[in-house]
């Protein structure tokens, strides 16, 4: 079995109203590998992904990056964030700042590269998400589907050991979705460790190499992607059933 990048352990998370909203979610991910979390909203799938990038605290419990524990007030929280890349629902890209600036910032303040330096690897990682031809645009003058993959450019740029995403298309009209998709796709292919929290079910099914369905704060069933078609547990057939309603 290939190593452990990220490990979650017995993850708790109460918020300051007294919402339980994650409760004991344990679950490892391997070097490259996919895995795709699934369950209905307010089942906690974000509050994980915030606990994983530090973005909240959680309130008991282990997360470990390539076995270092990474939820501790001496875990330098810059730097985790530099390790672990993040792709929101909303973009959050900097509007006065064009496209290759986007993805420049981070590497140039952070990484503390040169403009030069920068630029190279801003090229790059913009080839590999088909954004080669906007990299003077900014993000107001761009689709929902390019802004978000550009996000996924400035995520990849920073070189992380493993990439989260909440939700990556659920902003987008229903025509940009494919291209998004298509570019988590191909990060797949090449092996990119990721979790990505969906509710493209069939997406899930046919890149993630695993699904872990969230249900109450618990992680209610987990799997090879196969379990989307022969859900083991009554709730997760129950989700299922429910998400084929909608369509
Ligand atoms: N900042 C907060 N303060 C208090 N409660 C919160 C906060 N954020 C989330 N919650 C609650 O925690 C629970 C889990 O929320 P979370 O956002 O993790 O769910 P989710 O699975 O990502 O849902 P969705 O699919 O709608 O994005 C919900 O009951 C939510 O209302
Ligand atoms: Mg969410």
């Amino acid at each position: 079995m290939s190593q452990v990048v990220l490990s979650i352990r017995d993850l708790h998370k109460i918020y300051a109203g007294g919402v339980h909203a994650v409760r004991g979610v344990s679950f490892d991910v391997h070097e490259g590998e996919s895995v795709a979390i699934i369950g209905s909203s307010g089942s906690g799938k974000s509050t994980v992904l915030r606990c994983i990038n530090r973005l909240i605290e959680p309130t008991e419990g282990a997360i470990l990056l390539r076995d270092e524990q990474i939820n501790t007030p001496s875990a330098d929280v810059n730097e985790v964030r530099s390790r672990i890349g993040m792709v929101f629902q909303s973009f959050e890209l900097f509007a006065h700042l064009k496209v290759l600036d986007n993805v420049t910032l981070g590497l140039r303040h952070v990484r503390g590269m040169s403009k030069e330096e920068a630029n190279e690897v801003a090229l790059e990682v913009l080839g590999r998400v088909d954004m080669l031809e906007r990299v003077d645009a900014y993000p107001g003058n761009l689709s929902g589907g390019q802004k978000q993959r550009v996000a996924i450019a400035r995520a990849l740029a920073m070189k992380p050991e493993v990439i989260l995403f909440d939700e990556p298309t659920s902003a987008l009209d229903p025509e940009l979705i494919g291209s998004v998709l298509q570019t988590i796709r191909g990060l797949a292919d090449e092996g990119m460790t990721m979790v990505i929290v969906t509710h493209e079910i069939n997406f899930a099914r046919d890149v993630a190499d695993r699904i872990v369905y969230m249900d109450h704060g618990q992680v209610a069933e987990e799997g090879p992607s196969s379990i989307v078609n022969e859900p083991k547990s009554d709730r997760l057939k129950k989700f299922l059933s429910s998400i084929n309603e909608e369509h």
